[in-house]
This record gives C-alpha cells, structure tokens and sequence, in this order.
C-alpha cells in the first residue's frame, strides 16, 4: 500500500488488529525483511512495515537523515490512526528508532533495538561508507551486494540455507541506488546515540544473533546496560538478520514483549 505523509509516498504492508507494532529495516534493505513478523504477529498486533525513504518503493529524495526517517515513520503512524506503535528498529531501523524516541518519545509505546547499536561510526566505518557510496555511484546495488551479503548472514545460515542466501542477496542488489546512497549518507551523519539510551523510559528488549558480525552482542550489551529496566535476548545460530534467519525464536521473543505490555 501507498500513503502520502510527510510530503512523500510511504508505502507499506500492514496486518492485523489490536496494538500497532511499526518495524523499521536495515540498510540497504525493504519492508518485505518483515514478512516472517507480518505473518505471525498480525495474528494479535497491527503489524505495519514501511519502506524507508528511498528504499523499496517509498519515493526518493532528501534530505536522507535519520531524523527525516523517523519523521517518516510518524506521519505513517498519523496517516493509519496510530497514536502510538512498538517500534521494532534492525541496523539502520534502530538508528532510526533511536531518532523517533528523541523526537516523538509520545508515539513510541515500547522499543525493540535489533541487531544494531548506539554509537555513531569510527573512521574505519565512515571510510568505508564513502568507498560504498563511490561504487554504487558507477555500479548501482549490484556492485555492493556481494559485501553486504558477507555481514549480513550468520555462519549456520550460509551454510545450511542456500535459498534465504539467495534472498537476501536479491534483495541487496536490487535495493535502489538513490536511496541506498541516501541511506549511507544519513549513517555517516547520524549522532552518537549513547547520551539518547539513559533517557527511555519505555519497556525495551535489545535483540542480537549470536553469530552477527556487524552488531555484535558487545554492541547489544552496551545498550542493554545504559536502558533502564532494558531485557536482552540472544538469539542462537543467527547473524545480523536474525528475524528471518531464526523467525520462530525472533517472534517468540517479541511476542513475549508485546505480551507484557497488556
Ligand atoms: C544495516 O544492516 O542496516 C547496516 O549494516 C548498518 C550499518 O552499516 O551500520
């Protein structure tokens, strides 16, 4: 589906009634990462999973931040009748969900950082960031595929899961150029979030694969002990995209969560 909000087309899938639980994707991914949630949670939530700015099918154009994200996210919210939704944030989607509890802590009900950290890129990273933007400046995603495909699946899955491979790798290569730029540029601009993760006041669960190398538990931990009353999960045999590499134990945690908010 299509909505206009915030001057832009959104689109978006959504499931489901009761307590809306809105998930944000990861670089340089789209909605359709959350198909497994979709599936199972749109049973007892609204589930609502967006295309970010420029991603998938949501319209491209700046200025790509992660603030301009999370404002995104809200006027999707405003646009479906939501006061307020869990945000469920992977990678890049929890730099956003960060962003949207520091700008519009009111429309965040809970708060599920997955695969993804506070603090802000190190030289090595921002170098490496702009060495992508330069390729996918002469290549398009297909010339950044191979790589992101590298980090983004656990040992266990590429070895046994030869088809969720070749998902992903799909999905990774036909990301839209503009819009994968974008999002490298919003990355590299984004704060340190760490002065952010003292202030949550909202039931949060930190998610992590035990084999992700991009985000590894040292990050998750390092949220996890600055957000009050924060609970931690590890996932087994999974990597940076545990939600669909483990879907039955990524969703039977977030159901608990949801759970305990009734
Ligand atoms: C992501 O999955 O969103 C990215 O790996 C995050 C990052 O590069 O920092």
């Amino acid at each position: 589906m299509i909505a206009e909000a915030n001057g832009r087309r959104i689109a978006y899938d959504e499931r489901g009634d009761g307590r809306a639980v809105l998930f944000l994707h990861g670089f340089p991914h789209d909605r359709t990462l959350w198909t497994p949630q979709l599936q199972s949670l749109g049973m007892r939530a609204h589930t609502i999973a967006m295309d970010l700015r420029g991603l998938g099918e949501s319209q491209a154009g700046g200025p790509y931040t992660m603030d301009a994200y999370a404002d995104d996210a809200v006027a999707l919210l405003d646009h479906l009748g939501e006061p307020h939704a869990t945000v469920v944030g992977l990678s890049m989607g929890g730099y956003a969900a960060l962003a949207l509890w520091r700008r519009h802590p009111a429309r965040v009900r809970s708060l599920v950082l997955t695969s993804t950290r506070a603090t802000a890129d190190d030289d090595a990273t921002r170098a490496r960031r702009e060495e992508m933007i330069r390729r996918l400046t002469s290549g398009g995603s297909e010339a950044i595929a191979d790589d992101q495909l590298a980090g983004s699946l656990g040992r266990t899955t590429r070895r046994t899961r030869p088809e969720l491979v070749r998902g992903v790798r799909t999905m990774l290569a036909s990301a839209p150029a503009a819009g994968a730029r974008g999002a490298l540029e919003a990355m590299l601009a984004r704060p340190d979030s760490t002065p952010t993760l003292a202030t949550i006041t909202v039931p949060t669960l930190v998610l992590v694969g035990d084999e992700d190398v991009v985000t590894p538990e040292r990050d998750a931990r390092y949220m996890h002990e600055r957000i009050p009353g924060s609970r931690l999960e590890v996932i087994c045999n999974a990597g940076h995209v545990c939600n669909i590499e483990r879907p039955a134990a990524f969703n039977h945690v977030l159901g608990e969560h949801l759970a305990a908010l009734s």
